[in-house]
């Protein structure tokens, strides 16, 4: 069998910054926080900016937020800014996708380095030679992309619609689904529909653990679980629910339990306790941690927010040839997705 991806996802640009757990990040005081939160509230204006953050990032980058949401609600939020400039608050893919939706506008990102193990994995000379072996193939994308392989794709998916994508693609072609295996799989559950898939996965979801979670539910056996589709299938079996980030939100407002197991990147804590107040959330654990943070998210910082409003630096730009050719795939998601 044609191998599609590298085993494992690369984590060449995580380097040092990677840590496993919010306490260990070092701590500044309040008073500190508060200022830092205030000057990049008074610069946003200033710049005319809107700052967008995903599910994932800090409480104290949550609370300067214009937006706060799952990758199709970001996309959204982007696609429909008139704002002067974009402060995105996510990872290095996100940030490019508000620029393919924005060409107009001046994208910023605080660490351009915060990338994403997913969208390492699949690299777009790669995909370009998937593709002239297998001219017929859909290439359905999980937004966790780069720019490069999204303008090599048929359509876009985030975790919140790609079982609606999967059931529009055309009936006739095989497809390709990427670059999340395990995203990919549990599409295929859900819409009956056999998909090659990609090699890929998230290094945070991927190491959640059957053993440690089946340890905390016998802890807590009347707290629902809520589960992130890119954890792995040993995972997902033992979930109640298993969604999107935002998708997590509402489920997390609507169950009556008063104590709640979710299963992704331990930032959406700060969300659930906002929107579902007076519940406890319990988050995930591994085989090693009692929470599972993502290394990329976690480069963003208030610092670097204030200090990216006032140089305007780093700013994504992308090819303009690419960009348009990635634009008709997320365009084309953004189309069915809003279909009833
Ligand atoms: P959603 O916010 O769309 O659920 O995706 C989160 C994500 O990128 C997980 O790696």
């Amino acid at each position: 069998m044609e191998t599609l991806a590298p085993p494992v996802p690369s984590l060449k640009r995580l380097g040092s910054a990677f840590a496993d757990c919010l306490e260990v990040r070092p701590a500044r005081p309040p008073e500190t926080t508060g200022r830092l939160q205030r000057e990049v509230l008074e610069l946003k204006k200033k710049r005319n900016a809107i700052v967008l953050a995903h599910n994932y990032q800090t409480a104290e980058i949550q609370d300067v937020a214009d937006f706060v949401g799952d990758s199709l609600g970001l996309s959204y939020q982007a696609a429909k800014t008139s704002a002067d400039a974009i402060l995105f608050c996510g990872v290095h893919f996100m940030a490019e996708t508000a620029k393919i939706v924005n060409p107009s506008r001046t994208v910023l990102i605080p660490d351009l380095n915060a990338g994403c193990s997913l969208a390492d994995s699949c690299e777009a000379e790669d995909l370009e030679a998937y593709r002239k072996k297998h001219p017929d193939t859909y290439v359905v994308s999980y937004i966790n992309c780069t720019a490069a392989v999204k303008a090599l794709s048929d359509v876009i998916c985030t975790s919140g619609n790609a079982v609606k994508i999967v059931n529009h693609a055309p009936k006739d072609r095989s497809i390709l689904f990427l670059p999340d295996e395990n995203l990919g799989q549990w599409v295929m559950e859900k819409t009956g529909r056999k998909m090659e898939l990609w090699r890929g996965a998230c290094h945070t979801h991927a190491i959640f653990t059957s053993e440690s979670l089946q340890r905390l539910r016998a802890k807590h056996p009347d707290a629902p679980v809520v589960a992130h589709p890119e954890c792995v299938r040993a995972v997902r079996l033992l979930a109640d629910h298993i969604c999107s980030t935002e998708g997590m939100v509402k489920f997390c407002r609507e169950n009556p339990a008063d104590t709640i197991i979710v299963v992704t990147e331990s930032g959406i804590l700060h969300r659930l306790r906002r929107e579902a107040p007076g519940k406890t959330f319990i988050p995930g654990p591994t085989k090693t941690c009692s929470c599972n943070d993502c290394g990329f998210m976690k480069m963003n910082t208030l610092e670097k927010l204030l200090e990216t409003l006032e140089t305007m630096n780093p700013e994504i730009t992308l090819d303009e040839e690419i960009r348009r050719r990635a634009f008709i795939p997320l365009q084309r998601m953004l189309e069915i997705s809003a279909q009833p």
